[in-house]
């Protein structure tokens, strides 16, 4: 027996188990997060006897008298003050590091009131915040503890008014105070657990399966293989390549694929079970890079061969402009998998009524219908039946895009007429969902002398992986912006996307663009030598203005604001000898003549206004920017508007959390909606509206890919980006300054907060991260990825541009992507202007931030 206090209480436990397990099975004390269950996250950070203490790592016995205190243990006036900080300062996006980082504050706010930003930086340097970069969990910090220290009280939140209004997020206290629930968090009366036996080998035939020592297994449920799949095994958004599970006498094609699926009473016993299930394998040689996969007479991953996409654009004479052109500078350029590392695994429970043939799904994903269309596919459903809600998501960037544990939790609750939870270890994360696309790609880009670009080709080959996930639309967006948000018309770009058996590559903020960006970016400063003008130069020079082409033939929005980017850097970069620069544009919306809908149905109950709107918050903070477009187009005040979470049976499909699209299309379809309302609100009150729907559609209309039109719209908004990035003496990075034209700001500071998380992500894409493998084998671990720490991550100063008049949404053109575009190329100039060394792979090499292979 062991003895301890937890939040005052007295508790004794029995068996000498992990503190983790202990809050939050026993005690349900939630707010304690398991984001990785191997002490390298710090999302169960807690404090014992005034300590801050990783809950996952240690066992209860360690913990013998002494006194634990999670956010549920905080008094009153802790609770108030943090959350008031928390969301004044902007500091809460996906929300799932924010508990532990609170449990930061309180231990060195306990003994220091008056703390220096480095002291803060100090406390949280064991908790990875993948959202926000930190910056604005040291403001909250810092706040807190100037209330606190100068006992502020009456602290209340601005109530959300309209659009441009810095307010704090609606979601704020429930992630703060941690009652928010994600999927993991829930109760659900008769859960089981379930998980999937993985392939020993990237690729070999699967000879057998024999399940029957795992069956009889005491607490074991059920063992399926694809034999029991009741509809498709195939699953993929697009493309439908993606064994739900590898069927007897089928082919692996990467580590992460799942061969069939233990459901049990317990977590232990799930693990004990699927040890006993005995497969044997004929193990087949694999490929691991896309110069293997194109080999003549190379293994076929998939029966439609080994090249999953091939995009070639054409436009004007990119030949003959580069023969003629006064300067030409050729280079290849290298950029590896990354990890997304969101904070929170994926996990969903599912409810299967076999008979009725109904399902419920829980589910922490990017898009509801997708995942219910999915589904409803490998269930034999109709979809109708499939009832998919989202609840809180502990951050996406790209990686819960596709199918992880939704389908296989629906499976396994077929079989078991129980609700099961299937949720991925740190490790299953890692190896399973689909990561940014390594890619290598030859850039030629030509000027004349006076610096204005002429023409340009490339050729980009990127690492698809096992399954096609989004790589066909990835290398679309990477080859559609690989010649910068530049004035000219020649280009030649080839690329292709190519099946190994690695990890498959999908949607990650930047959606292939991070990859092409980068070498354009690169080739402009050496053509800017070459003319004798400086990097800056050259791009205000031909920075793509109003009324101008674009190299894709778009003609550039009134409201197009680069100019103004780059203009607003011309100081301190023309000023500071270890400066770089890049530029970037980004697409917002899904574009190219796809549906590209953003749906809302806007209900009247108890005289306040319900949001429901199938677009998933993964962290963003769609939700606050919808109430604050109501507010500002009804007149009335965020108290008088709730927004639903995104679920499938009340809420209209708006598509998937992606192409930073949200805000644009969801957010117009919520104004529209509001117009409806506003003309009934002339003659009636919100109270004898009671029961009205107000149904929002917003569909943005664009011209499909090689469309004759002399000047197609490709995407019906653009966003743009001017990035400086300062260096120290010693070489480590001083600042990164992120002008960034948004359109217009719907909430300022999260926009802030958008900018902030983004550019500390592609700083540790520029320089700490990576995701190497062996054989197709992830040998990183969550620790391991590379990934910034509070206390060794610069400043970051966002400044936000507003030129864009149109009424679509206020105006607003997405941030969520563009963010980590251009950080990358920027850095790299940087390091070429301090030493010479052009380097042209990422992460850069010769930097104090170097990893030692
Ligand atoms: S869950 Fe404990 S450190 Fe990650
Ligand atoms: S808010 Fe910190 S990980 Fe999402």
């Amino acid at each position: 027996m062991y003895a301890l206090i937890i939040n005052g209480q007295n508790i004794t436990v029995g068996e000498d188990k992990k503190l983790i397990a202990v809050l939050r099975n026993d005690c349900k004390l939630k707010s304690v997060k398991d984001g990785c269950s191997e002490g390298a996250c710090g999302t169960c950070t807690i404090l014992a006897d005034g300590k801050t203490v990783k809950a996952c790592v240690q066992k209860v016995s360690k913990f013998q008298g002494k006194s634990i205190v999670t956010v549920e243990g905080l008094s009153e006036r802790e609770r108030e003050v943090y959350v008031y900080a928390f969301g004044e300062a902007g500091a809460v996006q996906c929300g799932f590091c924010i508990p532990g980082m609170v449990m930061c504050a309180k231990g060195l706010l306990d003994q220091n009131l008056n703390p220096t930003r480095k002291e803060i930086a100090a406390a949280i340097r064991n908790n990875i915040c993948r959202c926000t970069g930190y910056k604005k969990i040291i403001d909250a910090v810092e706040l807190a503890a100037k209330l606190f220290r100068e006992d502020i009280r009456d602290l209340k939140a601005k109530t959300i008014s309209g659009v441009g209004q810095r307010v704090p997020r609606i979601d704020t206290a429930e992630k703060v105070l941690g009652y928010g629930e994600y999927v993991d968090d829930m109760e659900v009366d008769g859960l089981i657990y379930g998980s999937a036996v993985r392939s020993a080998y990237p690729r070999a035939r699967v000879v057998s399966i024999d399940c029957s020592e795992a069956l009889a297994l005491d607490g074991v449920r059920a063992v399926i293989t694809a034999a029991d799949i009741p509809g498709n095994n195939k699953v993929g958004h697009l493309k439908k390549d993606w064994d739900t599970l590898i069927p007897a006498g089928g082919i692996t094609r990467y580590l992460g694929d799942a061969i069939c699926l233990v459901g049990a009473d317990t977590p232990e016993i799930v693990e004990q079970a699927k040890a006993l299930v005995k497969i044997e394998y004929e193990e087949l040689p694999g490929v691991f890079s896309p110069e293997e996969a194109l080999r003549p007479g190379a293994p076929s991953i998939h029966e439609s061969g080994n090249i999953l996409a091939h995009e070639h654009l054409i436009r004007g004479d990119a030949k003959g402009a580069i023969e003629n052109s006064a300067h030409v500078v050729t280079r290849k350029y290298k950029t590896p998998f990354t990890e997304h590392a969101f904070l929170e695994p994926e996990c969903a429970i599912a409810i299967v009524d076999r008979e009725k043939r109904k399902a419920v799904i829980y589910s922490s994903d990017q898009g509801t219908y997708d995942t219910q269309k999915e589904c409803s596919e490998v269930l034999g459903f109709e979809k109708a039946d499939v009832h998919v809600i989202n609840k809180l998501v502990g951050g996406g960037f790209g990686g819960k895009e596709d199918m992880s544990v939704q389908h296989h939790a629906a499976l396994l609750s077929w079989h078991t007429g129980c609700p099961v939870k299937v949720k991925l270890t740190r490790k299953e994360s890692i190896l399973v969902h689909p990561k940014r696309h390594p890619a290598e790609m030859e850039f030629t880009t030509a000027c004349d002398e006076e610096g204005r670009l002429t023409g340009m080709k490339a050729v980009l080959v990127t690492d698809t992986g096992a399954y096609a996930s989004l790589g066909g639309p990835v290398l679309q967006r990477a080859c559609t912006h690989a010649a910068g948000p530049y004035n000219y018309q020649n280009i030649d770009i080839e690329g292709t996307a190519v099946y190994t058996n690695n990890p498959p590559a999908g949607a990650f903020r930047g959606f292939g663009v991070t990859q092409s960006c980068f070498a354009i970016e690169c080739n402009l400063n050496l053509l800017a030598e070459l003319v004798g003008i400086s990097p800056w130069e050259i791009r205000y020079r031909n920075a793509i203005r109003p009324g101008q082409e674009l190299p894709n033939g778009q003609i550039a929005a009134p409201g197009t604001a680069l100019v103004t980017t780059v203009e607003a850097v011309k100081e301190i970069y023309e000023n500071h000898p270890r400066a770089g620069i890049a530029c970037a544009l980004k697409n917002a919306g899904v574009g190219v003549g796809l549906p590209d809908f953003g749906r809302c149905r806007l209900t009247v109950e108890e005289e306040k206004v319900h949001i429901r709107a199938g677009a998933s918050c993964i962290g963003q903070g769609l939700g606050t920017v919808l109430v604050q477009i109501a507010c500002e187009t009804t007149g009335l005040t965020g108290d008088r508007i709730i927004y639903d979470a995104a679920e499938t049976n009340y809420a209209p499909d708006a598509g998937t959390t992606s192409g930073s699209r949200q805000t644009l299309v969801t957010g117009e379809a919520v104004r529209r909606a509001c117009l409806e309302l506003v003309k009934d609100l002339q003659e009636a009150s919100l109270k004898e509206l009671a029961g009205r729907e107000y149904m929002g559609e917003y569909l943005a209309a664009t011209d499909p890919m090689g469309s004759k039109k002399k000047n197609p719209v490709s995407h019906v908004a653009y966003g743009y980006a001017t990035q400086v990035a300062l260096l120290n003496e010693d070489g480590t990075v001083e600042k990164i300054i992120a002008v960034h034209d948004v359109g217009k700001a719907i909430n300022p500071v999260s926009v802030e907060g958008q900018i902030e998380g983004g550019v500390i992500m592609s700083l540790g894409y520029a320089l700490t991260e990576d995701f190497p493998l062996d054989k197709g084998k992830p040998t990183a671990k969550f620790g391991t990825l590379g990934l910034f720490k509070a206390d060794k991550t610069p400043d970051v100063e966002s400044v936000i541009v507003e030129a864009n008049e149109d009424p679509l949404a206020y105006g607003a053109v997405g941030i969520g992507e563009i963010t980590s575009i251009p950080t990358a190329p920027a850095v790299q100039n940087a390091y070429y202007r301090m030493d010479g060394e052009f380097r042209t792979t990422l992460p850069l090499a010769h930097t104090p931030y170097s990893r030692k292979k």
